[in-house]
């Protein structure tokens, strides 16, 4: 397979670390992927229709070559282009639409890391692969690599989806959990910064914003909703009252900001992100941390549920990969 990334940070770099440490996993000796092109905003961009050296990029601390990301997708030769630039919220999904676009239009196959396109261009996006006989896969945007996507297509054959329910925004959990135990949400916000965990400027996930993708895209891929994030109710973590959360606690409730998507008795679906006083017991009382779980409601299974303890980059980057050999194994792609 041979692949064009468009960004390489966090994500991109761990990818590019397992690819070049392969021979520690003894289950990818059957993964051959070669990297043509990456393309960075900030940080050059390097290509080889032969196939990069990722150890030596890896250790550069600029890539050597200029070039736009939209550019590569559409002139540079690949096979799946990997989309792992950041979730622009302001610009509702963009450039990653774009890019995402642009491969498929070529017929080639698109993965992407980045929720944009799921949360406001799923539709078109699906239809335009399914067109041109090309997979648009996504494993890694929600609950990071942990197989949500797969699961659904190869584990839930012949359910319908009638609910979602999950714990998936891990700054917002960590702030919750430490208002709980008696912080200031100065103080809890600098602590899941401490963790690592927050981002300098963590509002789209207290805000809720981050939540609300991640719903609408869940929303959409699997439930065929057609939602936007502007579409998801939202509650933020600013809102809720410290003296409720502990009052709860005394009662030994958790209080946890839980993303539901719903269909109603119409066939319509409906997506919020709200707080939800969880008893002991409760699976979801037990997410801590960076850890988030998603509850899967059908009309035969019935309901499960599949939680991810401990994510790191390497969970991401797995994403990826499993993505890679679903395009590979044709007959695993959609
Ligand atoms: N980190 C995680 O664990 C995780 C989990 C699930 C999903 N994701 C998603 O995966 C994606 C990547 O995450 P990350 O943590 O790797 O992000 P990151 O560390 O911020 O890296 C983003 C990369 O994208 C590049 N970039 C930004 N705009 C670009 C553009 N227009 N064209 C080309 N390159 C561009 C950046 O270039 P410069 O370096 O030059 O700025 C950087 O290399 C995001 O959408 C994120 O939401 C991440």
């Amino acid at each position: 397979v041979r692949a064009l990334l468009l960004g390489f940070g966090n994500v991109g770099r761990r990818l590019a670390e397992i690819l070049v440490r392969r021979q520690e996993h003894p289950g990818l000796a059957d993964l051959d992927v070669s990297v043509v092109g990456i393309v960075t905003a900030r940080h050059g961009a390097a290509f080889d229709p032969s196939g990069l050296d990722l150890a030596a990029v890896l250790a550069a601390g600029r890539l050597p070559e200029q070039g736009s990301a939209l550019a590569a997708a559409r002139d540079l030769d690949y096979d799946v282009l990997v989309e792992m630039t950041p979730l622009d919220v302001a610009a509702r999904g963009e450039p990653a639409i774009s890019h995402v676009r642009a491969a498929l239009e070529r017929d080639r196959h698109a993965i992407s890391c980045n929720k944009g396109p799921l949360a406001w261009a799923y539709r078109p996006l699906r239809d335009l692969a399914r067109r041109q006989g090309r997979a648009f896969r996504h494993e890694a945007t929600v609950m990071d690599g942990a197989p949500v996507f797969n699961l659904a297509e190869h584990g839930l054959r012949g359910n319908v989806i009638l609910r979602l329910e999950g714990i998936l925004n891990s700054t917002s959990n960590l702030v919750i959990g430490e208002l709980e135990r008696g912080s200031s949400l100065e103080a809890a916000v600098e602590r899941a910064r401490a963790a690592g965990v927050a981002e300098a400027d963590p509002s789209l996930d207290l805000d809720g914003w981050d939540a609300a993708v991640k719903v609408a895209a869940l929303a959409n891929v699997l439930l065929d909703a057609d939602l936007t994030p502007e579409r998801v109710e939202r509650e933020r973590v600013a809102d809720l009252r410290p003296e409720r959360l502990r009052a709860a606690a005394a009662r030994g409730l958790r209080t946890k900001m839980v993303c539901e998507v719903v269909r109603g008795e119409g066939g319509e679906v409906a997506a919020r992100v709200r707080s939800r006083e969880v008893p002991p017991g409760d699976p979801f009382s037990l997410v801590e941390g960076t850890g988030s779980i998603l509850r899967i409601v059908t009309d035969i299974l019935g309901t499960i549920a599949l939680a991810e303890e401990h994510p790191d980059l390497s969970t991401t980057a797995y994403g990826v990969i499993s993505d890679l050999y679903a395009i590979r194994d044709p007959q695993w792609a959609p």
